[in-house]
């Protein structure tokens, strides 16, 4: 029985943001739904993954929402799985960050999009405060997570308004991963889950570039940089893969070690795959059987594109999967088109429809 490394929870759908990127469905008639930690502490005890990512919507949103994560972290921990939250932390003061560093959050996954306050109140859309508030409550919520001992990984969604601010994001991580922090930069690609994101996806030619220097950057800095969902393919672009310690490139791993639960209980092939894709619910299944049964999933595994066959970066500890693959499914119904061919044509799309 293969070992999941990721289980990731959505234990709310609400969220106290409102982001031009989110690919998160909260419109839904279930908006206020809370996964029962019943099931989480089933799946945990029958599967005992190595990490759990616990998430919302935002989970820290309120203190009944952190209460809740704090009992849901105390179920992992009773089951030796390490806890790991994705946040934007925006309701995570220095005492919610000792608390949850007191109830076993090892590490955090914060969005941090932009040095730039207007920039963030465009991407981010927080209801309260100027964009200057917010900024400097971001910067210090985070770094108290990190002063607490959780490691941090500061991401940027990467669109075309912040692609340029890349290497001023590392900068910036790097300059406060002092005194005894253990802080990273990461970079999360927009994925390809509907179309409307292609209108905000960088121009690739330029994301290359800019990539290029960003793990130029970290080859020779003091901090990792952690690349979620790249569309840039090993095969077309192999320079930004030379290997290195600061450069880590986290490639798609769905149907293969990582599953996404909604707080519906939906069992999904990734968190940001289409919401109306789903493989089976933990309310009346386990996620073993769902696992084993899925026909998406034997799908997505066993179909491949012409060009990867035989490709040694196909699995393996340098998993590339033909990158973002979800891409293939909606435009096509299989797995077996390049995803980097659809990617491409996507965003030459959406950009001749934006108004020159
Ligand atoms: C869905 S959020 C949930 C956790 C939390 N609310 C937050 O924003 O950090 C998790 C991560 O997914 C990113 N994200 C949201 N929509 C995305 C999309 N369409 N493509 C890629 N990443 C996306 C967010 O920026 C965030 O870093
Ligand atoms: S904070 Fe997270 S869940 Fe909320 S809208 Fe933004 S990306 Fe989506
Ligand atoms: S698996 Fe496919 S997309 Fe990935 S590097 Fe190999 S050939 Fe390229």
């Amino acid at each position: 029985m293969n070992r999941f490394r990721v289980i990731e929870f959505q234990l709310l759908q609400a969220c106290n943001a409102g982001c031009v990127y989110c690919a998160y469905d909260q419109n839904l008639p279930e908006f206020n739904n809370w996964l029962p930690l019943e099931i989480v502490e089933k799946t945990l005890a029958e599967e005992k993954p190595e990490w759990v990512w616990f998430e919302g919507g935002e989970v820290t949103m309120t203190d009944k929402s952190k209460k809740y994560l704090l009992e849901a972290m105390e179920i992992a921990n009773r089951f030796g799985v390490r806890n790991r939250i994705n946040t934007n932390c925006r309701n995570i003061d220095p005492e919610w960050a000792r608390r949850l560093a007191d109830g076993g959050l090892q590490f955090a996954c914060v969005s941090f999009d932009t040095l730039d306050h207007e920039r963030l109140e465009f991407l981010r859309g927080f209801p309260e405060g100027s964009g200057t508030e917010n900024m400097e409550r971001l910067k210090a919520n985070a770094l108290s997570l990190a002063d607490h001992g959780i490691t941090v990984d500061l991401e940027a969604t990467v669109t075309r308004h912040n692609l340029h601010e890349l290497e001023a994001l590392y900068d910036y991580a790097e300059s406060v991963a002092t005194g005894g922090r253990n802080i990273l930069m990461g970079a999360q690609c927009l994925v390809a889950t509907y179309d409307e994101v292609f209108g905000l996806y960088p121009d690739m030619v330029e994301m290359h570039e800019v990539f290029m220097r960003l793990t130029r950057k970290a080859r020779k800095g003091r901090i990792p940089v952690r690349i979620c969902c790249s569309p840039m393919v090993r095969c077309n672009y192999p320079e930004l893969y030379e290997p290195h310690p600061n450069v880590i490139w986290v490639e798609c791993t769905c149907g293969y070690d990582y599953v996404h639960v909604n707080a519906t209980g939906e069992v999904l092939l990734c968190g940001f795959w289409d919401h109306s894709e789903t493989i089976g619910n933990l309310n009346t299944a386990s996620l073993r059987a769902i696992w084993e049964t899925s026909g998406l999933r034997r799908q997505a595994m066993e179909e491949t594109p012409g060009q990867c066959r035989g490709c040694r970066h196909w699995e393996g500890p340098e998993r590339c999967h033909n990158s973002c693959f979800s891409i293939a499914r909606r435009k096509t119904g299989s797995f077996s088109s390049f995803a980097y061919d659809l990617t491409v044509r996507a965003i030459a799309d959406a950009a001749n429809r934006r108004p020159s």
